[in-house]
C-alpha cells in the first residue's frame, strides 16, 4: 500500500493510566464504588508513538520515564508494540508520569501528574536529533515542557519534517512555537482556548479559521468528537463526519486521530484522504478499551 515504510517520531509524554470504571461521576465529598481498575500505559505522545506503530510506521518515541515499577513496564509493553524505546530516558528518583481516569459509560475524565514528563529537556531532545531530522513526520503535544516541544518543532521543521502540533491539553502557545507547525489538531475545546474564544459553537468558523490559519502560517483541523473534523481547504469549510459507532471508550480517540493522520501525511496522502483515514481510525478505538490496545491496525481501517 505504501512506497516506503513511513518514519514518524514522537515527542512527547509517557503515562501509567489507572483507569477506574465507574457507573456516574462520584459528587464533591461522596465516595462511590467502581466497578474494575486497570493499569495500562498511556500518555498523549506514547498512545501516538503506539498508534503509528500499529498502523505499520518505523516509530521512535523520545521523553521520559522514571525509574519505578511502571516506567519499566511502559518501556517493556511500547518495545513489544514495535515502537523505538531509547531515546526515552529513565529519571533517577522520579516518579513516571501517571494519569488517573474515571471511565464513565459515554465518557472519561483525567488527572494527569507529570512526574518524568517535567523533566523532558531540550538536551534529551538535541540527543535525538538525527532520529528527528530523518523521520517523515514529527509528533508533539503538549504534556512535557514547552522549550522541549518547540526544540524538536524547530529541528523537523529546519530539517524539512512535516510537523504535526496536537495542542492538547490546552495552554496558550507563543508564536515562536505556533509558527514551527505545518498542522495544528486541536478539539473544540482546546480550540475555543488557544482562541481565546469561549466557545465555536457561537463562531463563524470560516472566518476564525481562515484568520487563524493567516496568522499562524499552519493549516488547523478541528476535532470534534463524534462530529467528525473540520477544516478549511482552499478557503472552504469542509467537514469529516465521523461514522455513527457504540462507544466502548474514548481515552486515547484524539491520540489515535493524530497517530493516523501522521501516518496518512507521511505515506503521501492528500490532506482530504488523510483526514477521512484518521477519522476512521479514531471511530474504530472507540469502540475498544484502553488508549494504547485500542489502536486500530492498517488493514482495520482500509485506505478510505
Ligand atoms: O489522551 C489520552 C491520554 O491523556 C491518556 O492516556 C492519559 O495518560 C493522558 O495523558
Amino acid at each position: 500500500m505504501t512506497p516506503h515504510r513511513p518514519r514518524i517520531s514522537v515527542v512527547g509524554s509517557l503515562n501509567m493510566d489507572l483507569v477506574v470504571s465507574t457507573g456516574r461521576m462520584p459528587t464533591v465529598g461522596e465516595t462511590i464504588q467502581g466497578s474494575a481498575i486497570h493499569y495500562i500505559p498511556g500518555g498523549k505522545g506514547a498512545n501516538q508513538a503506539v498508534g503509528c506503530a500499529r498502523l505499520g510506521a518505523e516509530v521512535s518515541m523520545i521523553g521520559a520515564v522514571g525509574d519505578d515499577a511502571f516506567g519499566q513496564e511502559i518501556i517493556r509493553r511500547m518495545k513489544e508494540k514495535g515502537v523505538e524505546m531509547n531515546h526515552v530516558t529513565i529519571q533517577k528518583g522520579v516518579p513516571t508520569g501517571t494519569a488517573t481516569i474515571l471511565h464513565l459509560p459515554d465518557d472519561n475524565c483525567i488527572v494527569v501528574v507529570p512526574g518524568a514528563n517535567g523533566s523532558v529537556t531540550t538536551e534529551m531532545v538535541e540527543e535525538a536529533r538525527d532520529i528527528i531530522e530523518t523521520a517523515d513526520v514529527l509528533l508533539v503535544q503538549l504534556e512535557i515542557p514547552l522549550q522541549a516541544v518547540e526544540r524538536a518543532l524547530s529541528i523537523a521543521k529546519k530539517a524539512g519534517v512535516l510537523t504535526v502540533l496536537n495542542p492538547a491539553p490546552a495552554q496558550l502557545l507563543y508564536d515562536s512555537i505556533l509558527r514551527l507547525a505545518d498542522y495544528m489538531t486541536p478539539n473544540e475545546t482546546e480550540f475555543a482556548i488557544l482562541s481565546g474564544d469561549r466557545s465555536i459553537e457561537h463562531m463563524d468558523l470560516t472566518t476564525v479559521l481562515s484568520r487563524w490559519q493567516t496568522a499562524h502560517h499552519h493549516k488547523l483541523i478541528v476535532t470534534r468528537g463524534s462530529e467528525g473534523v473540520s477544516y478549511l481547504s482552499e478557503g472552504q469549510l469542509k467537514h469529516v463526519p465521523a461514522p455513527k459507532v457504540k462507544p466502548v471508550d474514548t481515552v486515547g480517540a484524539g491520540d489515535c486521530f493524530n497517530a493516523a493522520f501522521g501516518f496518512a501525511m507521511a505515506c503521501g496522502y492528500t490532506i482530504d484522504k488523510a483526514l477521512k483515514f484518521a477519522v476512521k481510525a479514531a471511530s474504530i478505538s472507540v469502540t475498544r478499551f484502553g488508549a494504547q490496545d485500542s489502536m486500530p491496525t492498517i488493514e482495520e481501517v482500509g485506505e478510505s
